[in-house]
Protein backbone atom coordinates (compact mmCIF):
# COMPACT_ATOMS: atom_id res chain seq x y z
CA UNK A 1 0.00 0.00 0.00
CA UNK A 2 1.15 3.46 -0.86
CA UNK A 3 2.47 5.97 2.01
CA UNK A 4 1.13 8.93 2.91
CA UNK A 5 1.70 11.49 4.67
CA UNK A 6 -0.51 11.78 7.67
CA UNK A 7 -1.04 15.63 8.44
CA UNK A 8 -4.42 15.20 9.66
CA UNK A 9 -5.15 11.92 11.12
CA UNK A 10 -1.54 11.24 12.27
CA UNK A 11 -3.01 10.98 16.29
CA UNK A 12 -6.41 10.20 14.76
CA UNK A 13 -6.31 6.78 16.73
CA UNK A 14 -4.90 7.50 19.95
CA UNK A 15 -7.85 7.50 22.21
CA UNK A 16 -7.00 10.67 24.62
CA UNK A 17 -6.23 12.30 21.77
CA UNK A 18 -9.19 14.75 22.55
CA UNK A 19 -8.12 16.01 25.99
CA UNK A 20 -5.75 18.75 25.95
CA UNK A 21 -2.67 17.05 28.01
CA UNK A 22 -2.66 14.29 25.85
CA UNK A 23 -2.38 16.78 22.29
CA UNK A 24 0.06 18.84 23.94
CA UNK A 25 2.05 15.91 24.83
CA UNK A 26 1.65 14.84 21.07
CA UNK A 27 3.46 18.58 20.39
CA UNK A 28 -0.24 20.17 20.21
CA UNK A 29 0.06 24.11 20.36
CA UNK A 30 3.30 24.29 19.62
CA UNK A 31 2.20 25.62 15.86
CA UNK A 32 0.34 28.24 17.87
CA UNK A 33 3.08 29.48 19.68
CA UNK A 34 5.01 29.76 16.74
CA UNK A 35 2.81 31.78 14.87
CA UNK A 36 1.96 34.10 17.63
CA UNK A 37 5.51 34.82 17.50
CA UNK A 38 5.40 35.73 13.58
CA UNK A 39 3.82 38.20 12.23
CA UNK A 40 -0.30 37.91 11.04
CA UNK A 41 0.99 39.03 7.67
CA UNK A 42 3.79 36.22 7.81
CA UNK A 43 1.53 33.96 8.79
CA UNK A 44 -1.13 34.61 6.05
CA UNK A 45 1.86 34.54 3.61
CA UNK A 46 2.91 30.76 4.94
CA UNK A 47 -0.25 28.99 4.12
CA UNK A 48 -0.56 31.14 0.98
CA UNK A 49 2.85 29.87 0.19
CA UNK A 50 1.89 26.17 1.06
CA UNK A 51 -0.29 26.76 -1.82
CA UNK A 52 -3.30 25.06 0.85
CA UNK A 53 -6.78 24.66 -1.46
CA UNK A 54 -10.63 25.04 1.00
CA UNK A 55 -11.51 21.55 1.37
CA UNK A 56 -15.17 22.82 1.83
CA UNK A 57 -15.88 21.91 -2.08
CA UNK A 58 -14.51 24.84 -4.23
CA UNK A 59 -10.55 24.20 -3.90
CA UNK A 60 -10.06 28.21 -2.97
CA UNK A 61 -6.31 28.92 -2.37
CA UNK A 62 -6.91 29.25 1.41
CA UNK A 63 -3.58 32.09 2.01
CA UNK A 64 -5.09 33.94 -1.14
CA UNK A 65 -8.59 34.25 1.01
CA UNK A 66 -7.59 35.35 4.09
CA UNK A 67 -5.55 38.36 2.09
CA UNK A 68 -8.96 39.76 1.04
CA UNK A 69 -9.76 41.16 4.49
CA UNK A 70 -9.07 44.87 4.30
CA UNK A 71 -6.93 46.16 6.47
CA UNK A 72 -7.71 48.90 9.08
CA UNK A 73 -11.40 49.12 8.74
CA UNK A 74 -11.67 49.25 12.35
CA UNK A 75 -14.62 47.32 11.95
CA UNK A 76 -14.11 43.51 14.19
CA UNK A 77 -12.74 40.80 11.98
CA UNK A 78 -14.79 37.20 12.03
CA UNK A 79 -13.25 33.35 11.22
CA UNK A 80 -16.09 31.32 11.45
CA UNK A 81 -15.19 27.47 11.41
CA UNK A 82 -17.98 25.97 8.82
CA UNK A 83 -18.24 22.26 10.63
CA UNK A 84 -21.65 22.27 8.77
CA UNK A 85 -20.67 19.13 6.92
CA UNK A 86 -23.99 18.30 5.14
CA UNK A 87 -22.98 17.25 1.45
CA UNK A 88 -24.50 13.93 0.93
CA UNK A 89 -21.47 11.23 1.21
CA UNK A 90 -19.21 13.31 3.51
CA UNK A 91 -18.19 13.02 6.82
CA UNK A 92 -14.65 13.69 7.37
CA UNK A 93 -15.10 16.95 9.62
CA UNK A 94 -17.08 14.68 11.53
CA UNK A 95 -14.10 12.29 12.23
CA UNK A 96 -11.69 15.63 12.89
CA UNK A 97 -13.73 17.06 15.61
CA UNK A 98 -14.65 13.56 17.41
CA UNK A 99 -11.15 12.22 17.36
CA UNK A 100 -9.05 15.57 17.38
CA UNK A 101 -10.86 18.49 18.07
CA UNK A 102 -7.74 20.25 19.56
CA UNK A 103 -6.37 20.20 16.18
CA UNK A 104 -9.42 21.96 14.86
CA UNK A 105 -9.60 24.44 16.98
CA UNK A 106 -5.51 25.09 16.96
CA UNK A 107 -6.37 25.32 13.08
CA UNK A 108 -8.35 28.21 13.90
CA UNK A 109 -6.29 30.23 16.51
CA UNK A 110 -3.91 30.05 13.62
CA UNK A 111 -6.45 31.36 11.22
CA UNK A 112 -7.87 34.23 13.85
CA UNK A 113 -4.54 35.28 14.23
CA UNK A 114 -3.36 35.90 10.85
CA UNK A 115 -6.91 37.48 10.18
CA UNK A 116 -6.53 39.69 13.20
CA UNK A 117 -9.86 38.70 14.55
CA UNK A 118 -10.82 38.30 18.44
CA UNK A 119 -13.51 36.48 17.75
CA UNK A 120 -14.15 32.81 15.73
CA UNK A 121 -16.81 30.54 15.90
CA UNK A 122 -17.46 26.90 14.85
CA UNK A 123 -20.90 26.34 13.33
CA UNK A 124 -21.71 22.74 13.48
CA UNK A 125 -24.06 20.46 11.70
CA UNK A 126 -27.33 20.39 13.47
CA UNK A 127 -27.25 16.53 13.72
CA UNK A 128 -23.52 16.18 14.61
CA UNK A 129 -24.62 16.28 18.35
CA UNK A 130 -21.25 14.17 19.20
CA UNK A 131 -19.04 16.34 17.53
CA UNK A 132 -20.09 19.64 18.89
CA UNK A 133 -19.49 18.39 22.39
CA UNK A 134 -15.78 17.40 21.44
CA UNK A 135 -15.24 20.36 20.64
CA UNK A 136 -17.28 22.65 23.31
CA UNK A 137 -15.54 20.25 25.96
CA UNK A 138 -12.18 21.16 24.14
CA UNK A 139 -13.10 25.15 23.98
CA UNK A 140 -14.11 24.83 27.65
CA UNK A 141 -10.31 22.72 28.67
CA UNK A 142 -8.81 25.58 26.77
CA UNK A 143 -10.53 28.42 28.37
CA UNK A 144 -10.07 26.90 32.02
CA UNK A 145 -6.10 26.49 30.96
CA UNK A 146 -5.99 30.46 29.88
CA UNK A 147 -5.35 29.41 26.65
CA UNK A 148 -8.47 30.82 24.93
CA UNK A 149 -9.67 34.62 26.41
CA UNK A 150 -7.46 37.73 27.30
CA UNK A 151 -4.12 37.29 26.38
CA UNK A 152 -3.19 34.37 25.25
CA UNK A 153 -0.04 32.52 25.51
CA UNK A 154 1.10 35.76 27.17
CA UNK A 155 1.22 37.11 23.29
CA UNK A 156 -1.36 40.07 24.62
CA UNK A 157 -3.58 38.28 21.79
CA UNK A 158 -7.12 38.33 22.83
CA UNK A 159 -9.40 35.58 21.43
CA UNK A 160 -12.63 34.05 21.69
CA UNK A 161 -14.23 31.04 20.22
CA UNK A 162 -17.74 30.22 20.33
CA UNK A 163 -19.20 26.98 19.52
CA UNK A 164 -22.44 26.96 17.44
CA UNK A 165 -24.96 24.26 16.40
CA UNK A 166 -27.02 24.39 13.40
CA UNK A 167 -30.46 22.74 12.88
CA UNK A 168 -30.22 20.47 10.32
CA UNK A 169 -30.04 22.44 7.32
CA UNK A 170 -27.59 21.70 4.08
CA UNK A 171 -28.22 25.38 2.89
CA UNK A 172 -26.68 26.82 6.17
CA UNK A 173 -23.00 25.45 4.86
CA UNK A 174 -23.23 27.91 1.93
CA UNK A 175 -21.27 30.48 3.34
CA UNK A 176 -23.66 33.22 3.40
CA UNK A 177 -26.55 31.62 4.21
CA UNK A 178 -24.49 30.32 7.24
CA UNK A 179 -23.59 34.15 8.27
CA UNK A 180 -27.59 34.56 8.24
CA UNK A 181 -28.25 31.72 10.51
CA UNK A 182 -25.62 32.76 12.68
CA UNK A 183 -27.10 36.37 13.05
CA UNK A 184 -30.31 34.36 14.22
CA UNK A 185 -31.60 34.94 10.75
CA UNK A 186 -33.47 32.29 8.31
CA UNK A 187 -30.75 30.61 6.53
CA UNK A 188 -31.11 31.70 3.20
CA UNK A 189 -28.17 33.08 1.16
CA UNK A 190 -27.03 36.10 0.26
CA UNK A 191 -26.47 37.91 -3.23
CA UNK A 192 -22.55 38.42 -3.68
CA UNK A 193 -20.70 40.45 -4.08
CA UNK A 194 -20.02 42.09 -1.41
CA UNK A 195 -18.37 38.65 -0.11
CA UNK A 196 -17.83 38.03 3.55
CA UNK A 197 -13.90 38.81 3.27
CA UNK A 198 -15.67 42.30 2.70
CA UNK A 199 -18.79 42.83 4.15
CA UNK A 200 -20.28 38.89 6.25
CA UNK A 201 -21.40 38.44 9.54
CA UNK A 202 -22.65 41.79 10.98
CA UNK A 203 -21.15 43.63 7.94
CA UNK A 204 -17.70 43.09 8.87
CA UNK A 205 -14.98 41.65 7.59
CA UNK A 206 -15.20 37.87 7.56
CA UNK A 207 -13.97 34.94 6.29
CA UNK A 208 -15.51 31.62 6.50
CA UNK A 209 -13.50 28.41 6.23
CA UNK A 210 -13.92 24.48 6.18
CA UNK A 211 -12.95 22.72 9.23
CA UNK A 212 -10.35 20.45 7.24
CA UNK A 213 -8.69 23.54 5.61
CA UNK A 214 -8.32 24.86 9.43
CA UNK A 215 -7.04 21.66 10.64
CA UNK A 216 -4.08 21.66 7.90
CA UNK A 217 -2.41 24.81 9.23
CA UNK A 218 -0.95 23.90 12.18
CA UNK A 219 0.97 21.49 10.81
CA UNK A 220 2.01 24.10 7.91
CA UNK A 221 3.16 26.21 10.27
CA UNK A 222 5.09 23.67 12.39
CA UNK A 223 6.96 22.71 9.39
CA UNK A 224 6.90 25.38 6.72
CA UNK A 225 5.09 26.01 3.59
CA UNK A 226 7.94 24.16 1.69
CA UNK A 227 7.26 21.03 3.34
CA UNK A 228 3.42 20.82 2.68
CA UNK A 229 3.68 22.16 -0.92
CA UNK A 230 5.89 19.36 -1.49
CA UNK A 231 3.35 16.75 -0.81
CA UNK A 232 0.87 16.26 -3.33
CA UNK A 233 1.06 17.58 -6.91
CA UNK A 234 2.14 21.33 -8.04
CA UNK A 235 -1.16 22.63 -8.14
CA UNK A 236 -2.87 20.56 -5.59
CA UNK A 237 -0.25 20.35 -2.68
CA UNK A 238 -0.67 18.59 0.52
CA UNK A 239 -3.13 15.49 1.64
CA UNK A 240 -6.95 15.36 1.19
CA UNK A 241 -9.26 12.81 3.24
CA UNK A 242 -12.24 11.40 1.37
CA UNK A 243 -15.08 9.94 2.69
CA UNK A 244 -15.81 6.56 1.19
CA UNK A 245 -18.76 5.25 1.43
CA UNK A 246 -21.34 3.05 -1.12
CA UNK A 247 -20.60 -0.72 -1.83
CA UNK A 248 -17.05 -0.69 -0.42
CA UNK A 249 -15.02 -3.89 1.43
CA UNK A 250 -13.93 -0.70 3.73
CA UNK A 251 -15.78 2.11 3.69
CA UNK A 252 -14.36 5.03 5.85
CA UNK A 253 -12.23 8.42 6.29
CA UNK A 254 -8.35 8.21 4.39
CA UNK A 255 -6.14 10.66 4.36
CA UNK A 256 -4.07 10.44 1.11
CA UNK A 257 -1.83 12.76 -1.05
CA UNK A 258 -2.98 14.58 -3.53
CA UNK A 259 -2.49 13.01 -7.15
CA UNK A 260 -3.15 9.22 -6.16
CA UNK A 261 -4.57 7.02 -8.22
CA UNK A 262 -8.25 6.87 -8.05
CA UNK A 263 -8.88 3.12 -8.87
CA UNK A 264 -5.91 2.05 -6.60
CA UNK A 265 -7.62 4.40 -3.87
CA UNK A 266 -10.75 1.89 -4.21
CA UNK A 267 -9.09 -1.42 -4.62
CA UNK A 268 -5.83 -0.88 -1.75
CA UNK A 269 -7.09 2.19 0.88
CA UNK A 270 -11.19 0.79 0.53
CA UNK A 271 -10.30 -3.15 0.45
CA UNK A 272 -12.16 -2.70 -3.46
CA UNK A 273 -15.69 -3.31 -4.14
CA UNK A 274 -17.59 -5.69 -2.16
CA UNK A 275 -18.65 -8.70 -2.72
CA UNK A 276 -16.79 -9.42 -5.50
CA UNK A 277 -18.78 -7.43 -7.64
CA UNK A 278 -17.98 -4.88 -10.25
CA UNK A 279 -17.17 -0.91 -10.42
CA UNK A 280 -20.01 0.64 -12.02
CA UNK A 281 -19.84 4.19 -11.19
CA UNK A 282 -18.16 6.91 -8.51
CA UNK A 283 -18.96 10.21 -7.56
CA UNK A 284 -15.78 11.58 -6.50
CA UNK A 285 -16.54 14.55 -4.44
CA UNK A 286 -19.87 14.74 -2.79
CA UNK A 287 -23.61 14.68 -3.98
CA UNK A 288 -23.00 18.33 -6.05
CA UNK A 289 -20.28 17.05 -8.62
CA UNK A 290 -20.47 14.83 -11.90
CA UNK A 291 -20.91 11.25 -11.54
CA UNK A 292 -18.39 9.07 -13.07
CA UNK A 293 -18.45 5.93 -14.94
CA UNK A 294 -15.61 3.05 -14.22
CA UNK A 295 -14.46 3.28 -17.75
CA UNK A 296 -13.91 6.93 -17.71
CA UNK A 297 -11.09 6.48 -14.29
CA UNK A 298 -8.49 4.68 -15.82
CA UNK A 299 -5.69 7.09 -14.93
CA UNK A 300 -7.45 9.45 -12.91
CA UNK A 301 -5.66 10.89 -9.68
CA UNK A 302 -7.24 11.96 -6.92
CA UNK A 303 -6.37 15.54 -7.48
CA UNK A 304 -8.54 19.08 -8.43
CA UNK A 305 -6.83 18.84 -11.82
CA UNK A 306 -7.39 15.43 -12.83
CA UNK A 307 -10.50 15.11 -11.63
CA UNK A 308 -11.30 18.40 -13.54
CA UNK A 309 -9.90 16.58 -16.62
CA UNK A 310 -12.24 13.36 -16.15
CA UNK A 311 -15.10 15.86 -16.25
CA UNK A 312 -16.37 16.13 -12.58
CA UNK A 313 -15.01 17.79 -9.40
CA UNK A 314 -12.66 16.92 -6.54
CA UNK A 315 -15.14 18.82 -4.19
CA UNK A 316 -15.64 18.22 -0.22
CA UNK A 317 -14.06 14.73 -1.36
CA UNK A 318 -17.06 12.71 -0.64
CA UNK A 319 -16.32 9.44 -2.58
CA UNK A 320 -19.29 7.46 -3.01
CA UNK A 321 -18.79 4.10 -4.63
CA UNK A 322 -21.80 1.88 -6.80
CA UNK A 323 -21.69 -1.31 -8.01
CA UNK A 324 -23.60 -2.88 -10.77
CA UNK A 325 -26.14 -3.70 -8.95
CA UNK A 326 -26.89 -0.09 -8.76
CA UNK A 327 -30.27 1.06 -10.81
CA UNK A 328 -29.03 4.96 -11.98
CA UNK A 329 -32.41 5.99 -11.81
CA UNK A 330 -33.47 4.91 -8.53
CA UNK A 331 -29.59 6.89 -7.54
CA UNK A 332 -30.37 10.00 -8.82
CA UNK A 333 -34.10 10.11 -7.94
CA UNK A 334 -32.87 9.95 -3.84
CA UNK A 335 -30.52 12.54 -4.88
CA UNK A 336 -32.79 14.61 -6.05
CA UNK A 337 -34.86 14.18 -3.66
CA UNK A 338 -32.51 15.57 -1.06
CA UNK A 339 -32.08 18.83 -3.25
CA UNK A 340 -35.83 19.43 -3.07
CA UNK A 341 -36.40 19.14 0.19
CA UNK A 342 -33.24 21.06 1.39
CA UNK A 343 -33.58 24.06 -1.30
CA UNK A 344 -34.13 27.01 1.46
CA UNK A 345 -36.73 28.70 -0.75
CA UNK A 346 -35.66 32.25 -1.90
CA UNK A 347 -35.50 31.89 -5.41
CA UNK A 348 -38.27 30.25 -7.64
CA UNK A 349 -35.89 28.49 -10.59
CA UNK A 350 -34.36 26.37 -7.42
CA UNK A 351 -37.50 25.99 -5.27
CA UNK A 352 -39.83 25.03 -8.33
CA UNK A 353 -37.40 23.63 -10.74
CA UNK A 354 -35.87 21.09 -7.75
CA UNK A 355 -39.68 19.94 -7.44
CA UNK A 356 -39.28 19.33 -11.44
CA UNK A 357 -36.73 17.46 -11.98
CA UNK A 358 -37.55 14.97 -9.22
CA UNK A 359 -40.89 15.08 -10.29
CA UNK A 360 -40.15 13.97 -14.10
CA UNK A 361 -37.49 11.70 -12.75
CA UNK A 362 -39.97 9.77 -10.99
CA UNK A 363 -42.78 10.00 -13.48
CA UNK A 364 -39.68 8.24 -15.80
CA UNK A 365 -39.47 5.23 -12.89
CA UNK A 366 -43.50 4.91 -12.60
CA UNK A 367 -43.28 3.75 -16.27
CA UNK A 368 -45.18 7.47 -16.98
CA UNK A 369 -42.14 9.00 -18.76
CA UNK A 370 -42.80 10.89 -21.91
CA UNK A 371 -40.31 10.48 -25.22
CA UNK A 372 -39.51 14.22 -24.74
CA UNK A 373 -38.94 13.66 -20.83
CA UNK A 374 -34.85 13.95 -21.56
CA UNK A 375 -35.34 16.66 -23.61
CA UNK A 376 -37.80 18.41 -20.88
CA UNK A 377 -35.22 17.86 -18.57
CA UNK A 378 -32.61 19.76 -19.84
CA UNK A 379 -35.09 22.71 -20.26
CA UNK A 380 -36.30 22.94 -16.98
CA UNK A 381 -32.07 22.62 -16.05
CA UNK A 382 -31.37 25.03 -17.86
CA UNK A 383 -33.63 27.66 -16.41
CA UNK A 384 -32.34 26.93 -12.65
CA UNK A 385 -28.53 26.81 -13.23
CA UNK A 386 -27.06 30.08 -13.38
CA UNK A 387 -30.45 32.07 -12.58
CA UNK A 388 -29.91 31.68 -8.45
CA UNK A 389 -28.50 33.56 -5.75
CA UNK A 390 -26.89 30.91 -4.36
CA UNK A 391 -24.91 27.89 -6.08
CA UNK A 392 -27.01 25.31 -4.92
CA UNK A 393 -29.15 26.05 -8.62
CA UNK A 394 -25.93 24.59 -10.45
CA UNK A 395 -25.28 21.92 -7.58
CA UNK A 396 -29.03 20.50 -7.47
CA UNK A 397 -28.87 19.88 -11.82
CA UNK A 398 -25.07 18.56 -11.90
CA UNK A 399 -26.58 14.97 -10.62
CA UNK A 400 -29.38 15.33 -12.98
CA UNK A 401 -27.96 16.03 -15.86
CA UNK A 402 -24.87 13.71 -15.32
CA UNK A 403 -26.61 10.49 -14.48
CA UNK A 404 -28.18 11.00 -17.27
CA UNK A 405 -25.04 11.51 -19.97
CA UNK A 406 -23.14 8.91 -18.28
CA UNK A 407 -25.78 6.54 -18.46
CA UNK A 408 -28.51 7.60 -21.35
CA UNK A 409 -29.45 4.02 -21.80
CA UNK A 410 -30.86 3.02 -18.24
CA UNK A 411 -33.04 6.51 -18.64
CA UNK A 412 -34.22 6.00 -22.33
CA UNK A 413 -34.81 1.96 -21.75
CA UNK A 414 -37.37 3.15 -18.85
CA UNK A 415 -38.69 5.54 -21.34
CA UNK A 416 -39.17 3.56 -23.88
CA UNK A 417 -40.82 0.85 -21.39
CA UNK A 418 -43.30 3.33 -20.75
CA UNK A 419 -46.85 2.22 -20.32
CA UNK A 420 -49.05 4.50 -22.97
CA UNK A 421 -52.52 2.93 -21.80
CA UNK A 422 -54.87 5.31 -20.65
CA UNK A 423 -56.23 3.18 -18.24
CA UNK A 424 -53.87 4.86 -15.48
CA UNK A 425 -54.85 7.70 -14.06
CA UNK A 426 -52.88 10.65 -14.97
CA UNK A 427 -51.16 12.43 -12.05
CA UNK A 428 -49.75 15.74 -12.44
CA UNK A 429 -45.77 16.61 -12.72
CA UNK A 430 -46.35 18.45 -9.06
CA UNK A 431 -47.75 15.71 -7.22
CA UNK A 432 -44.81 14.76 -5.13
C1 LIG B 1 -25.22 24.52 -0.92
C2 LIG B 1 -23.84 24.62 -0.36
C3 LIG B 1 -23.50 23.91 0.79
C4 LIG B 1 -22.23 24.01 1.33
N1 LIG B 1 -21.93 23.28 2.43
C5 LIG B 1 -20.69 23.37 2.97
C6 LIG B 1 -20.35 22.64 4.14
O1 LIG B 1 -21.17 21.90 4.70
N2 LIG B 1 -19.10 22.78 4.63
C7 LIG B 1 -18.17 23.60 4.04
O2 LIG B 1 -17.06 23.73 4.54
N3 LIG B 1 -18.46 24.30 2.93
C8 LIG B 1 -19.69 24.20 2.40
N4 LIG B 1 -19.99 24.95 1.29
C9 LIG B 1 -18.95 25.86 0.75
C10 LIG B 1 -18.94 27.17 1.55
O3 LIG B 1 -19.85 28.08 0.95
C11 LIG B 1 -17.55 27.82 1.55
O4 LIG B 1 -17.11 27.93 0.22
C12 LIG B 1 -16.52 27.03 2.33
O5 LIG B 1 -16.90 26.83 3.65
C13 LIG B 1 -15.21 27.78 2.29
O6 LIG B 1 -14.23 27.09 2.99
P1 LIG B 1 -12.87 26.66 2.31
O7 LIG B 1 -12.35 27.87 1.56
O8 LIG B 1 -12.01 26.28 3.45
O9 LIG B 1 -13.19 25.53 1.39
C14 LIG B 1 -21.27 24.85 0.72
C15 LIG B 1 -21.60 25.57 -0.43
C16 LIG B 1 -22.86 25.44 -0.97
C17 LIG B 1 -23.20 26.23 -2.20
S1 LIG C 1 -30.36 28.75 -5.11
FE1 LIG C 1 -31.83 27.60 -3.87
S2 LIG C 1 -30.80 27.34 -1.94
FE2 LIG C 1 -29.68 28.98 -3.00
S3 LIG C 1 -30.64 30.90 -2.34
FE3 LIG C 1 -31.75 30.22 -4.15
S4 LIG C 1 -33.49 29.02 -3.34
FE4 LIG C 1 -31.99 29.20 -1.71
Amino acid sequence: MAQHHKILTQNLNFDDQSQLAAYERRGGYKAIRKALGMSPDAVTAEVKASGLRGRGGAGFPTGMKWGFVPKNTGKPVYLLNNADESEPGTFKDRVLMERDPHLCIEGTMIGAWALGSNWAAFYIRGEYGYPALQIQRAVDELYAKGYLGKNIFGSGYNLDIVVHRGAGAYICGEETGLIESLEGNKGQPRIKPPFPAVAGLYGCPTIVNNTETLAAVPWIIENGAAAYAAIGTEKSPGTKLFSASGHLNKPGVYEVDLGYPLLEFIEKECGGVWNGRKLKAVIPGGSSVQVLRADDLEGVKLDYESIKAAGSMLGSGGFIVMDDTVDMLDAVINLQHFYTHESCGQCTPCREGARWVESIFRRIERRRGAPSDLLLMRDVTSQIAGHTICPFGDALVTPALSFIDKFPEEFQERIDAAIVSDDLPEESASSH
